[in-house]
């Protein structure tokens, strides 16, 4: 879909968004590994550890690790299941709130976007939709791409789950909770058409590993919270999301790429629609607390966008797509955004 009729949909949805990323950078809990030799038994003390060379495993964020601590634990450290590394629990910062996945709605804790790892399995993709039988050589570094979007679309599951009980926490009209409960089932579809391409690039079926929560939900925080975090995830982050699966899908050389990333376009660009109706609600019920936020969450500078990987699953060159972006932000985002805060 252009940007115009983008736009079109996104008004016609808030019945008349852009944002972007804290700027805070405060340190927040997490888990950071080490490397380690495929035949380690054990791990140094934290003491003992390089943080500069310490990383933190299936992230979509590229954090910096400020300090480890605790006890180290031996565990696969990369999207395949395949690094071994020592892990402790650590103090992260995220230079780059919000950039996240590239494409569709980040599962959050804090400001991490948490993502499951890979795992051998043929029960979230592999099978149950047929991996494309067109012959095409192995590919592992395309491979690997598709599995980390795989798990994030997994990861947007958790995302609109999280939402849903959000909305019945705030009293939102059935047809909002209907909608973002129908988005959740898109997102188990992107994630198994994401895991059947790793398949084929890869020549062994995968999946996402158990969901890595390490904190409860909190379903009740206040709707001003919410309705910032539509807008940067949401009216922003799914809105440019959807104009790059479209532009990506209109120029993939592969059929069977071309065809997974046409199906997740129209439905993020449904995805895209519905936050901007979900910011509207809350603007309209929420009060002067949500009118400052969602005005704060539209003024904020938009985050990087990052391209890299739906280039190389898409088999594009990514200033094509970096072009999209801006178009994205430019004719979709700030005149919808302008309507929405008028
Ligand atoms: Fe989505
Ligand atoms: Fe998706």
């Amino acid at each position: 879909m252009p940007p115009r009729p983008l736009l079109a949909l996104i008004l016609a949805a808030v019945g008349c968004g852009l944002p972007a990323s804290d700027s805070g950078l405060a340190s927040e809990a997490g888990t950071a590994c080490i490397d380690a030799a495929e035949d380690a038994t054990t791990c140094p003390d934290a003491a003992d550890v390089d943080v500069a060379g310490a990383f933190v495993p299936v992230s979509c964020d590229e954090e910096e690790v400020i300090s480890v601590s605790g006890v180290g634990e031996l565990a696969f450290t990369d999207q395949m299941g395949v690094d071994l590394g020592c892990c402790y629990a650590a103090q992260v910062v995220d230079p780059t709130p919000g950039s996240d996945c590239d494409v569709g709605r980040p599962f959050h804790e804090g400001h991490r976007a948490v993502v499951s790892g890979v795992v051998p399995r043929d029960d979230w993709g592999g099978a149950a939709l047929a991996v494309p039988t067109r012959s095409a050589p192995a590919d592992p570094t395309r491979a690997a791409a598709w599995a980390r979007a795989g798990v994030a679309e997994h990861a947007s599951i958790a995302a609109f789950s999280k939402l849903a009980l959000e909305l019945l926490a705030h009293g939102a009209p059935a047809a909002l909770v209907r909608k973002v409960h129908a988005a959740g089932l898109d997102e188990i579809d992107h994630a198994e058409r994401c895991f059947a391409l790793a398949a084929r690039f890869g020549g062994v079926a995968v999946g996402p590993g158990a969901f890595p929560f390490t904190a409860p939900i909190d379903a009740a925080r206040p709707l001003a919270a919410l309705a910032a975090d539509a807008v940067r995830e949401g009216c922003v982050g799914e809105t440019v999301g959807a104009v790059l699966a479209r532009a990506a899908a209109s120029s993939a050389p592969d059929p069977d790429v071309r065809a997974a990333l046409a199906a997740i376009a129209a439905d993020e660009e449904r995805h895209a629609a519905l936050s901007w109706e979900v910011v509207a609600w809350a603007l309209r019920v929420g009060g002067p607390s949500v009118k400052v936020a969602v005005t704060a969450a539209f003024a904020a500078p938009v985050a990087p966008i990052d391209v890299a990987g739906l280039a190389l699953r898409a088999g594009v060159d990514g200033a094509l797509l970096v072009a999209a972006g801006r178009g994205g932000i430019a004719e979709v985002v700030r005149p919808a955004a302008a309507v929405l805060t008028a």
